[in-house]
């Protein structure tokens, strides 16, 4: 079991009631705590709870509608994201008392601050390299919060190299958020000769790779994956702004993305929450022949020190470096005819 899961347990007298857990993993604490209901942005952590717990599962980028007393946030990565959650959920009617929970180096001492905004809080538990907070919601502070306008969502504008311009918009918590990451921007210098068909964007974030793929090849369908609700939503903005059509789904992993595909583009996860993590990039390195046509094609940008193209060469093709800058490299490989 996760250990901010254990330390939640080991306050089981608090969680009798009616509660709303709030980006929980996926581990056993719902068969701990009957009267729990999770919400999950993260497609990966709720497809594996889905066989078991569908009815009290809910994934999305918005607070499901529940009238709960207490809530617990599973502390995220990103500050900002922080803050959404918290402003989301002490509008919700009813609420009562909201728990946070997450790990030391994942920042919850900084985060209690953020916390403490809502009411009076205190450290309830600290184990396993975790603490756990309470706050007593306070009508009057959660009104003058209410009271403020938040601008959640970043606009930005990226120039392609022939001189198109498009507008992105994302999310708290987005990888990159509010700004192109270098390693995208060497990547969209070197989206020429793509073959034609269906393409997809693995891993889009904002969409800013989806939306430049449809830029450059408007005949081409373009699918973009991504596991965080977050992310699904931006890249639903991104494509609206800019006038585009693509399919956006929210998937686990690349199991989850079309097959027959012309080409895969991305700037693959090295993340899972707070911690270094390459299962799903090599996971899609290991699989991404299965998703490509005969002669389909894989194009990412990835850290120069990361050892990628011996899994490309072991199960896509032979693996060339197309461009290489500030420490990335952007590789392609052809799946054999
Ligand atoms: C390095 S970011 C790139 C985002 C965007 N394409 C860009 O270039 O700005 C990687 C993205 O992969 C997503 N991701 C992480 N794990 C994933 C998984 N198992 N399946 C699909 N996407 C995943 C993250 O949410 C993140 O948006």
């Amino acid at each position: 079991m996760d250990p901010r899961s254990q330390v939640l347990l080991r306050q089981a007298e608090y969680f009798t009631g009616n509660l709303l857990l709030a980006g929980a993993p996926a581990d056993g604490l719902l068969d701990e705590l009957p009267r729990a209901q999770l919400w999950s942005w993260q497609a990966d952590e709720w497809q594996k709870l889905l066989q078991w717990h569908a009815e009290r599962l809910h994934f999305g980028y918005q607070v499901p509608a529940l009238e709960v007393e207490d809530a617990v946030l599973f502390l995220p990565k990103s500050r900002e994201l922080t803050e959404y959650l918290l402003q989301e959920l002490v509008r919700q009617p009813g609420l009562q008392r909201l728990f946070m929970v997450g790990e030391k180096k994942a920042g919850i001492e900084r985060a209690a601050r953020q916390l403490a905004q809502f009411g009076k809080s205190w450290k309830l538990d600290s184990a396993r390299h975790c603490q756990l907070w309470l706050c007593q919601l306070e009508p009057e502070a959660v009104q003058d919060q209410a009271a403020l306008a938040h601008q959640w969502q970043q606009d930005f504008r990226v120039e392609l190299p022939d001189g198109q311009v498009l507008e992105l918009c994302s999310l708290p918590g987005v990888f990159s958020h509010g700004r192109l990451d270098k390693g995208t921007a060497l990547l969209l210098e070197h989206l020429d000769a793509l073959p034609s068909g269906p393409l997809l964007d693995f891993g889009c974030g904002a969409g800013v790779i989806g939306a430049t793929l449809k830029a450059l090849y408007p005949d081409s369908p373009v699918s973009m994956l991504d596991v965080d609700a977050f992310a699904i939503e931006s890249s639903k903005r991104t494509l609206a702004r800019n006038g585009m059509q693509a399919e956006v789904i929210a998937g686990a992993g690349i199991a989850d993305a079309p097959r027959q595909l012309a080409a895969i583009i991305t700037n693959p996860p090295f993340h899972k929450g707070v911690h270094t993590c390459y299962q799903a990039t090599e996971d899609l390195l290991r699989q991404a022949a299965n998703h490509l046509r005969p002669g389909g094609e894989l194009r990412l940008v990835a850290n120069s020190f990361l050892r990628y193209p011996e899994l490309i060469e072991a199960h896509v093709g032979l693996c060339r470096v197309l461009a290489e800058r500030d420490g990335f490299r952007v590789y392609a490989a052809k799946r054999a005819k």
